[in-house]
């Protein structure tokens, strides 16, 4: 049976020492809690670091307690402490996740470091291309991982691959500052669906994706010369159920019962009579724990009478404490936290109880359960899923969250009191209005926001991004044309030439010729020209140029008579041997009298652009311009015309352009009806673009058919390039 290989930097469990004695502990974070529910319900294998050092532990005792992680199908992937160092730490911690994060200034990048997570990346790739067997899919997540999906597909081409990033992907302004930002890009494009939590993140990447690999992205699909890869948001959920009956189960708890801990927390509740705030994360500058507590500060200044009633509960889970930001952080924080305390501290009340460690499941319940506000605010944050679990926990619907608007889950948590982390007043505001919130309100706004979370659970979110999937992999099996090979070139070769009578349609741009930035510069070289003329002076061959281009400037090209030539998309004919244009389809162009100024206007508003005016269609270039706004403007553009055109009328795509023609003529139209016209015993078709699609689709089975790039197409085989289709060619000639 197949699974899922799930690979992650770290496995949700970490080897750690105890009294002298090994054991398992979990490891905190929003990835391990959320995937610990996927590989706990489904078929998979979880490959990961398990959080030691090879050279911490002893290569037997690592041996033992592997075999039993590979009980519970976990795959340790062991890392030495300069790979500790200078990938985990260096490269991940240190440059991309505060570049990802827009803390621009922490960011140092170290060329060795950069080798180092090169190296850690194949070392998982390999572990995966290890385990891979008939029918797998793999998910590979989060940033420190970005090469992998390549790294496995370059060696696996028919292994269908997820990736899922779990932090925010920046703006192409932020993200263009990494030295190796194509590496990164062409790394996450190994894989065949891409998810963010929010569409921003997905925006940016596409951005990227545009702006640096000037790629072609339709909507939200990603061309590649030989693949399609999908990007999408999936917003990453909570086990909502396991986090409310706990929490009822807790509420159900006698006092006697209590444990230790609730007991301490029930007795400080109770002594203070008064709201508790609840503060939870990794020790992390993203988080926003100065302003946070700042905020805090400002709101006992501001308001006196709070003084002895309010209290804030934080809990800072230790996080990467060998980078020096984190360090500091710790510093900083234990230094605001003293200055508050002794500020406002009274015989019988502390405004900041501190928590410097890692809590387990029922503590942090209980921590949720008692507390009446949770303040998760944030300076970024791919979700934050500490801001779902407190909402599961309130069981009876009171309790208010404030959440920073620079959490991706304020993008679904619309009814929280979201807030802007750096505005130090306005969210010493949302405190007051939080401990003065109305408890109908409060009722109104939780009931809603519980809504959403128990629905988009993190099955929801698993189950959906893995049918996704799975999906795309059918998709892939069911589009399959052949790639050619040697063996089909030679077959082709012997038809052509045990034929007599056979029709040879080409297409111009990017099949004979590649695209030039200069239109009328993209011209056939002599050995191009050369084996043209010399198939068309074959009396066995009727050869075609089928093209967009215009008559005149086909004409000026092809000066040999013995070939015939198709322009503007089979509008006009000019049959070999003849000076005369025939004009398949009259029609009365009136409508361009209208669509001209239109067409205008988007080009005096986007540079770069320009309009070719053809005897019958009007065209929109817009290879020149900026990848994007030329995605975006064409976008707008199809939008307005649909709205403005009659049936008579259509608007055609083709690369980088934007056509608008006559309807009832295409190029498959034009090409069928030179098909038909005679008996043919061999016919050979070849083209690049969506246009050319056409003629793949309208000719018979039997036609020999070849798409130039290996994208989804209706034609028999690929080539790789125009190259390969002229040496093809060639050999027919021979
Ligand atoms: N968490 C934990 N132990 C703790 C404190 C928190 O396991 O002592 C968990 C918490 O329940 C949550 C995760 O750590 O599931 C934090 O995820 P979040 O998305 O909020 O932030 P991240 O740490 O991933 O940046
Ligand atoms: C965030 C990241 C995870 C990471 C976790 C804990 O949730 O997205 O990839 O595992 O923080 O960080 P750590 O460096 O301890 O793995």
């Amino acid at each position: 049976m197949s699974k899922y290989i799930i690979v992650s930097n770290r496995l949700p469990v970490k080897i750690d020492k105890l009294n002298n004695q090994w054991k398992f502990s979990p490891t905190s974070g929003g990835l391990a809690t959320g995937l610990k529910t996927v590989h706990e319900n489904g078929k998979t294998l979880w490959i990961g670091w398990a959080g030691i050092s090879a050279e911490e532990i002893e290569e037997e005792d690592y041996r033992t307690l592997s075999k039993e992680l590979n009980q519970q199908n976990y795959k340790p992937i062991s890392l030495s402490e300069n790979e500790i160092d200078d990938f985990y730490l260096g490269l991940s911690n240190k440059c991309i996740w505060p570049l990802f994060h827009y803390f621009k200034q922490y960011v140092e990048f170290d060329e060795a470091q950069w080798e180092s997570y090169v190296e850690v990346n194949q070392k998982f790739a390999d572990a995966i291309l290890e385990e891979i067997e008939a029918g797998d899919k793999v998910w590979i997540h989060d940033y420190q991982l970005l090469l992998v999906p390549e790294m496995v597909k370059s060696v696996r081409k028919d292994v269908t691959i997820g990736f899922f990033l779990h932090i925010p992907f920046p703006s192409f302004e932020i993200f263009r500052i990494f030295p190796k930002r194509d590496e990164l890009l062409n790394g996450m494009l190994g894989a065949d669906l891409i998810g963010f939590h929010t569409y921003d993140y997905q925006r940016h990447f596409i951005s990227s994706v545009k702006r640096h690999l000037h790629l072609q992205v339709n909507y939200n699909i990603v061309k590649q010369a030989e693949r399609e890869i999908t990007v999408d948001t999936f917003p990453m959920g909570i086990d909502f159920e396991k986090f409310e009956n706990t929490a009822m189960k807790h509420q159900a708890v006698k006092q006697e019962d209590f444990s230790t801990f609730r007991t301490e927390l029930e007795r400080h509740k109770a002594s203070s009579d008064g709201k508790i705030i609840l503060s939870i994360d990794r020790l992390d500058y993203s988080k926003g724990v100065i302003n946070r507590i700042k905020s805090f500060e400002y709101f006992l200044e501001q308001y006196p009478q709070y003084q002895e009633k309010v209290r804030l509960v934080m809990v800072s889970v230790p996080s990467r404490t060998n980078v020096s930001h984190y360090k500091k952080l710790k510093r900083d924080t234990d230094e605001i936290i003293g200055r508050v305390n002794g500020k406002f501290a009274t015989v019988n009340w502390t405004p900041i109880w501190y928590y410097y460690r890692s809590f387990d499941f029922d503590d942090l319940i209980d921590f949720y359960c008692l507390s009446d506000i949770a303040m998760v605010t944030p300076l970024r944050d791919g979700m934050n899923l500490v801001a779902k679990e407190y909402l599961a926990t309130r069981v009876d619907n009171k309790g208010v969250l404030i959440l920073s608007e620079l959490a991706g889950a304020s993008k679904e948590l619309h009814q929280s009191l979201t807030v802007n982390p750096f505005d130090i007043k306005g969210l010493s505001e949302s405190i007051y209005e939080a401990i003065n919130m109305p408890e109908d309100e409060q009722l109104e706004r939780n009931i809603e926001l519980r809504e959403r979370i128990r629905r988009y659970n993190v099955t929801f979110w698993s189950d959906n991004f893995l049918e996704r999937l799975s999906a795309i992999a059918i998709d892939s099996q069911q589009h399959k044309s052949v790639r050619i090979t040697e063996d089909i070139i030679n077959g082709i070769a012997k038809d052509y030439k045990a034929t007599h009578k056979r029709l040879l349609l080409l297409d111009y741009d990017g099949t004979l010729v590649k695209f030039h930035k200069m239109r009328n510069k993209a011209l056939p070289n002599k050995h191009v020209l050369n084996t043209i003329n010399q198939l068309s002076e074959d009396d066995s061959n009727d050869l075609v140029i089928i093209s967009g281009r215009p008559m005149s400037f086909l004409e000026k090209v092809f000066t040999n008579k013995a070939i015939t030539l198709v322009a503007e998309h089979g509008h006009f004919i000019r049959h070999a041997q003849t000076d005369e244009w025939i004009d398949k389809h009259p029609t009365n162009n009136d409508w361009m009298t209208h669509i001209l100024p239109v067409l205008q206007q988007f080009t005096d508003n986007t540079p770069g652009t320009l309009i070719e005016h053809k005897k019958n269609s009007l065209v929109w270039h817009y290879r020149k311009t900026d990848p994007e706004l030329g995605v975006n403007k064409a976008e707008e553009l199809k939008t307005v015309l649909s709205s403005m055109i009659s049936n008579e009328i259509s608007i055609m795509e083709g690369n980088k352009i934007i056509e608008v023609i006559p309807a009832g003529i295409n190029k498959g139209i034009a090409a069928f009806d030179l098909f038909s016209s005679q008996e043919y015993d061999f016919v050979f078709v070849a083209g690049d673009d969506v246009t050319d699609e056409d003629m793949f689709e309208k000719l018979p089975e039997e036609v020999i058919s070849i798409k130039i790039g290996h994208k989804q197409t209706a034609a028999k085989y690929t080539v790789g390039s125009s190259d390969k289709l002229i040496d093809i060619l060639n050999n027919f000639t021979k």
